[in-house]
């Protein structure tokens, strides 16, 4: 049973969106998936997503309501097989707190997956617009389905 984590900043829209849409994944295709997201920082700690992105969501069929915010812990490393970052900026925080190479492999830009070798970022919508939301949502969905397919 693979054990995913999705990181970003804040924890209130690029990881919980991947979390949920994973979720929403897992139950539709019985994958058996462990799932959980965090943030490097601690400004929203235990706040559920932002509005904006579970209203955006929401109208794509995923329900993000129920989850909250916590911060990335170095026990984490321990606790989940993959650690997918969002942007190059917490994947250098996220990198900073690895003690070992067995915690640095599992950590990896998430559109990696999508695009290796690319360094690819998923946008912070934070201070976008609502259109910028949607791009995120359907570029966000596009890497955990293709993760969905090949994860193993
Ligand atoms: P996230 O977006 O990292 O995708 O959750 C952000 C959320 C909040 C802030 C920045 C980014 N903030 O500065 O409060």
């Amino acid at each position: 049973m693979p054990k995913i984590l999705f990181v970003c900043l804040g924890n209130i829209c690029r990881s919980p969106l991947a979390e949920g849409i994973m979720l929403h994944l897992n139950e539709k295709h019985d994958l058996k998936l462990e799932i959980d997201s965090a943030g490097t920082a601690s400004y929203h700690i235990g706040e559920a997503p932002d509005d904006r992105t579970i209203a955006n969501a929401k109208k794509n069929g995923v329900d993000l309501s129920k989850l909250r915010a916590r911060q990335f812990s170095a026990s984490d490393f321990d606790k989940f097989d993959f650690i997918y970052v969002m942007d190059k900026n917490n994947l250098k925080n996220v990198l900073s707190l690895a003690k070992n190479d067995s915690h640095k492999q599992k950590v990896s830009l998430f559109l990696d997956t999508l695009h290796p070798g690319e360094n690819l970022e998923v946008p912070d919508p934070y201070y976008g617009t609502e259109k910028n939301f949607e791009e995120v949502f359907q570029l966000v969905y596009k890497a955990c389905d293709h993760l969905r397919v090949n994860i193993k």
